[in-house]
């Protein structure tokens, strides 16, 4: 099979990398890549969703798996499909569900899908009103895309209502901020569930938890997301139940009854509060850094997953798990998220721990290749140290050896990725 990445992060080298190890894998491509996808693949320089449909029709592409919202809110998978094309993502209506936040509120409101309590407007006055009627803190967030910084969780009402002010007048986020959600805060913890999705039928992967803020202990400002680890033993089979019944049901066939069945990865940011849990939102690919510790524990071929799911087959495909643990840090360059910093050559020392080599792996994302042949950080998130193991102690352990193995000037990262499962 001959398969097209679109994306250039941590996701798409470590989908890369699950493929590249799959027998039916024959060559892949990845538009744009990084500088260490040309390891697993060739990078395209092509951006344009048409000349990528042609370069695919051409290549005779089987399969193209979209890593990124942006392209999938932008139609590329209805270029591709127009064409005949085989294409692993939501079409641009579907995606919409992460495009628009008041597009996603709405729809949870029509099906009956918990989440918080909130109002939708385009008038500071409405949302002043409707501020003043909930207890802080308070969260406002921007309709449209904003590259993950369109929330703020406002500690009073005087801020919320700076914030929404802020917003609407453009000055925020500009044309994203025209339309805005205010929300009640919920006070709970966190999941990263994923559905693999054919339209109909689903695949729910171990649940992962994501640590968004930069800093130990959950603080600092919100990033992209510091580390990672699946399966969290913070659900059980109860609360699967209630995502199963409330959640992911109701919304797959509510998007099929609405016109714009769901194929893709849903990915179900969850709250949970009192063992209840309330969507947060949804994003319509897979999370970054969740994606890198889900691909490793994948058993069966990553291809047919993606595959299966893209063509509307997923019934037909064997897919399972290890049994094990995976957990993700993210080495981050030094003026990350604030402002991009100086490029940075990357030295991994040479890893003679055998029981490390085979229990552990680099997710490369924001790097570059050098015209020295070296390999650069270049990006904010620059890469992911993956450990696996039989318990989330031993991964945890493990991504730590490896990220003790990894240099570069400037770089920086959690001490305490998994800190929620391994309390106690
Ligand atoms: P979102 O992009 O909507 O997921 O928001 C980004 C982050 O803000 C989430 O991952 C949560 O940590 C936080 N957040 C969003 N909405 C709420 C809420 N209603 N209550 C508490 N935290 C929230
Ligand atoms: N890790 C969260 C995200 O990808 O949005």
């Amino acid at each position: 099979m001959k398969i097209l990445v679109i994306g250039s992060g941590g996701r798409e080298y470590a989908i890369g990398l699950a493929l590249s190890k799959d027998p039916a894998v024959e060559k892949i491509w990845f538009a744009p890549g990084n500088g260490a996808t040309d390891t697993l693949g060739e990078n395209l320089s092509l951006a344009e969703y048409e000349e990528l449909a042609a370069f695919a029709k051409e290549k005779g592409i089987d399969l193209t798996i979209v890593g990124p919202e942006a392209p999938l809110v932008g139609g590329i998978v209805d270029v591709f499909e127009k064409e005949g094309l085989t294409i692993f993502g939501p079409s641009a209506q579907a995606a919409q569900l992460e495009g628009s936040k008041i597009f996603m509120k709405n729809f949870l409101a029509r099906h009956n899908i918990p989440t918080a309590r909130y109002l939708e407007t385009d008038s500071v006055d409405k949302a002043e009103r409707f501020i003043e009627s909930l207890e802080a803190p308070i969260v406002v967030k921007a309709d449209g895309l904003c590259a993950g910084k369109g929330v703020i969780i406002a500690p009073t009402k005087d801020e919320a209502k700076e914030a929404a002010r802020g917003m609407l007048s453009g000055e925020a986020f500009g044309e994203a901020g025209s339309r805005i959600v205010v929300e009640e805060f919920l006070d709970g913890y966190e999941l990263s569930v994923f559905a693999v999705c054919d339209g109909k039928e689903y695949v729910v992967l171990p649940a992962a938890q994501d640590h968004k803020r930069l800093l130990d202990g959950d603080r600092g400002p919100n990033t992209g997301g510091m580390g990672a680890y699946a399966p969290t033993p913070l659900i059980d089979e109860t609360l699967y139940g209630k995502l199963d019944e409330r959640v992911i049901r109701p919304t797959l066939a509510g998007m099929e009854k609405e016109g714009m069945p769901f194929k893709g990865v849903l990915f179900i940011g969850v709250m949970v509060v009192g063992g209840e849990p309330y969507i947060l939102e949804y994003n319509v690919r897979f999370g970054d850094p969740e994606c890198e510790v889900l691909m490793p524990l994948l058993k069966s071929p990553a291809s047919e997953l993606f595959y299966k799911a893209a063509t509307g087959r997923l019934s037909e495909a064997r897919i399972a798990f290890h049994d094990r643990y995976a957990v993700g840090v993210v080495m981050a360059s030094k003026n990350y998220p604030y402002k991009s910093s100086e490029p940075a050559e990357i030295i991994v020392d040479d890893i003679h721990h055998e029981d490390l080599a085979a229990n552990s792996y680099i997710a490369y994302a924001g790097v570059s290749r050098g015209d020295d042949g070296k390999l650069y950080a270049t990006g904010g998130r620059v890469l992911v140290c993956v450990g696996l193991g039989d318990s989330i102690r031993e991964a945890r352990d493990r991504a730590y050896m490896l990220v003790g193995q990894v240099h570069f000037a400037g770089k920086q990262c959690r001490t305490d990725i998994a800190y929620q499962a391994l309390q106690e």
